[in-house]
């Protein structure tokens, strides 16, 4: 099936017992046995729900992966990857990476005995040559919020080499634009907060995967440490996955009209899009995916300016997230990458005049008037 077949029907039939088109929330904590040993396959909710089920297959179909399992968020899913490690793995880490993964990473499960390097992912060869030895490589691609691009065919390639899983935290492109898997990558893993579920009205994650080994440890994770996914927000993300295929271009539209717009403006100092032909990775990403997305991040030179603007925005709203119908705009250093350092911060770029937009799906010349308004009072 089509991809945008496979959004609306994919993981889903008819409930057998009132035809109903749409999966009906199943909102119970347990079932009826029929005897001792005897049940319809589901024993209680934690370990498995029909609803959620749904979209986990819904979910491995967009990916193309053979299965999936969804969490309680997009960081519980990060968790659920890392606990396939044992303590005294090593993991390299793409060195932009969201802000709540660097501290999952390095205040969470450091003291459980994983080890973590950061280290720049944007050069294949280079990240091949510094990382020595390690059990998984974790990437985002375009990282956060510098939007980087990342080898994925040639990253899964230097895992390969070592025995190592290459998992890709897709969350900013969505299995629309880009499909990790296909390109040799052993795990996906989303935020469903943002542009799966699109309405900016759940929080939840899943992880994608190939092997069957994978899918057995994650879900036997799923129903040890209990983080899952509740129905009605995997009711609600089946119910955005739906629209995905609608959405996506008009966000890849918008962005676009945005990323021109901010690029020339003369208070912008710098936009970071990977769908300028001068942006190192804009070949790369040509080849890899099918689209450049909508999150956007520019500079406006400093702490003050970005306040400005972020005090004057009316239609964009100032919040953390991504993905939503709505645009959305942040101000990564104190808010999505709170989490690292000042030193890490500055180390990386992420300076204080870094605004990102995560651009949503209303009509642009909106958009493009209230960025314009505000930009004035900067
Ligand atoms: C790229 C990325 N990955 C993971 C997460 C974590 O997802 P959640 O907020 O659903 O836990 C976020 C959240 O903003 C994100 O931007």
């Amino acid at each position: 099936m089509g991809f945008a077949t496979d959004c609306i029907h994919a993981g889903q039939e008819p409930d057998p017992s009132t035809g109903a088109i749409i999966t009906p929330l199943f909102q119970t904590s347990t079932y009826v046995q029929e005897g001792l040993g005897r049940h319809k396959g589901y024993e209680y909710a934690r370990t498995q729900n029909p609803t959620r089920r749904a979209l986990e297959k819904n979910l491995a179909a967009l990916e193309g992966g053979t299965d999936a399992y969804c969490y309680a968020s997009g960081m519980a899913a990060t968790h659920a990857v890392l606990s396939l490690l044992e303590a005294g793995q090593r993991v390299v880490v793409s060195d932009n990476v969201y802000g709540g993964t660097h501290r999952l990473f390095t205040k969470v499960l450091s003291r459980c005995g994983l080890q973590f390097a950061f280290l720049e992912a944007s050069d294949a060869a280079a990240l091949d040559a510094r990382a020595g030895d390690f059990a998984m490589l974790w990437i985002e691609t375009p990282t956060n919020p510098l939007m980087k691009i990342c080898d994925i065919a040639a990253l899964a390639e230097v895992a390969r080499k070592r025995g190592a899983i290459l998992a890709v935290d897709n969350t900013f492109l969505s299995p629309f634009l880009q499909r990790p898997l296909a390109l040799g990558a052993d795990i996906v893993v989303h935020s469903t907060t943002k542009f799966l579920n699109g309405h900016s009205d759940s929080v939840g994650g899943v992880a994608v995967v190939r092997s069957p080994g994978h899918a057995e440890a994650l879900r036997f994770y799923q129903n040890a440490a209990g983080a899952i996914l509740s129905p009605f927000d995997a009711w609600l993300v089946l119910r955005g996955t739906k629209t995905l295929a609608l959405r996506m271009p008009r966000h890849e539209e918008n962005g676009r009209k945005v990323a021109e717009f901010l690029r020339g403006q003369e208070k912008v100092r710098k936009v970071y899009w990977p769908g300028f032909p001068d942006h190192p990775g804009h070949d790369l990403q040509r080849r890899q995916a099918s689209g450049f997305g909508s999150m956007i991040t520019f500079d406006l030179g400093g702490l003050e300016a970005a306040r400005r603007l972020l005090d004057a925005v009316r239609l964009c709203a100032l919040a953390e997230s991504l993905g939503g119908i709505e645009t959305l705009i942040s101000h990564p250093a104190t808010m999505t990458h709170a989490g690292y350092t000042q030193a890490e911060r500055d180390a990386l770029g992420i300076t204080d005049g870094l605004v990102r937009i995560s651009v949503g799906c209303e009509d642009a010349e909106d958009l493009l008037a209230d960025l314009r308004r505000a930009l004035d009072g900067v």
